[in-house]
């Protein structure tokens, strides 16, 4: 049974269907990249995924469960977690604050804990910052001495991990990155491909969509692609199936045959 399953997924805008009639599975373990021109669906898509969007008409399944519908933080209990396409880091903030603001979700303690186990509270958020730091080091073990550096004088790629590491605290099934490598320079880039790899290396079961422009990652990082275009899945396969199909070749060129 699939980890992840879409059947005709879409959502409807005023008139304009930003994802269409999309049947798409992933399997545990499995990393999926999703590429297409701008504007295609591919943030739509994972956006109706993560219950942000409510979809117009079709369904989505984790493990055979009916998820449409659910609000995001049922989603996450799920085990679906995600990263945005820009940064959602308080950059006047240090590094390890971040982790402590983005651990809500990932909380069990209530509101009688907090007013009435604080220490319970207090630990439950020491173990999560020290999962997500542990996480982080795991990317780069400089990070441990920046703990209380602020986040706006780290570099780009360190608020990347950060974003990731984050998502990864409280062990989600799946991992959708919306454009993990957007801003970073070339080589930044292979190294946040490298990264990636090492998220499947430590966590062998994860499955991960990826959206990513860069073709580089895309060949090495997923082992299938699934190709967008005007809200519709146009093409899927290997690297070598999407980049030699036609579809996918006039989508990229603007020509017209679909
Ligand atoms: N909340 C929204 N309201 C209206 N239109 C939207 C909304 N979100 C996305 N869209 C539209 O849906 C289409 C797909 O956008 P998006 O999923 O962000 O594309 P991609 O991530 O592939 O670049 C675009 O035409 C965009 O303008
Ligand atoms: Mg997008």
């Amino acid at each position: 049974m699939a980890l992840l399953e879409t059947q005709k997924l879409s959502i409807n805008f005023g008139g304009l269907w930003a994802v269409k009639d999309v049947d798409f599975a992933i399997h545990s373990g499995q990393v999926v990249g999703l590429i297409g021109p701008n504007g295609s669906g591919k943030t739509t898509f994972l956006n109706i995924i993560s219950g942000i969007y409510q979809a117009t008409k079709g369904k989505a399944y984790v493990k055979g469960e009916d998820i449409t519908g659910l609000k995001p933080f049922q989603i996450y209990q799920k085990g679906i977690s995600r990263t945005y396409q820009s940064s959602r880091l308080c950059w006047d903030l240090s590094v390890a604050d971040n982790l402590v603001i983005g651990l809500y979700t990932s909380q069990k303690s209530s509101l009688f804990d907090v007013l009435f186990r604080p220490r319970h509270c207090n630990e439950e958020i020491y173990a999560g910052v020290q999962e997500a730091m542990d996480l982080l080091c795991y990317f780069n073990p400089d990070l441990v001495d920046k703990r209380y550096v602020l986040t706006k004088n780290i570099p780009h790629i360190d608020r990347r991990r950060i974003e990731i590491s984050r998502a990864l605290v409280g062990s989600p099934s799946i991992l959708l990155l919306d454009e993990p490598t957007a801003g970073l320079n070339e080589e930044e880039t292979m190294t946040m491909m490298k990264d990636i790899q090492k998220i499947k290396e430590k966590i062998a079961d994860i499955c991960i969509i990826i959206i990513e422009h860069d073709m580089q990652v895309m060949k090495e990082v997923p082992e299938r692609i699934v190709v967008f275009n005007a809200g519709e899945k146009i093409a899927e396969g290997t690297y070598h199936d999407v980049v030699n199909d036609l579809c996918v070749i006039n989508a990229y060129l603007g020509g017209a045959e679909r």
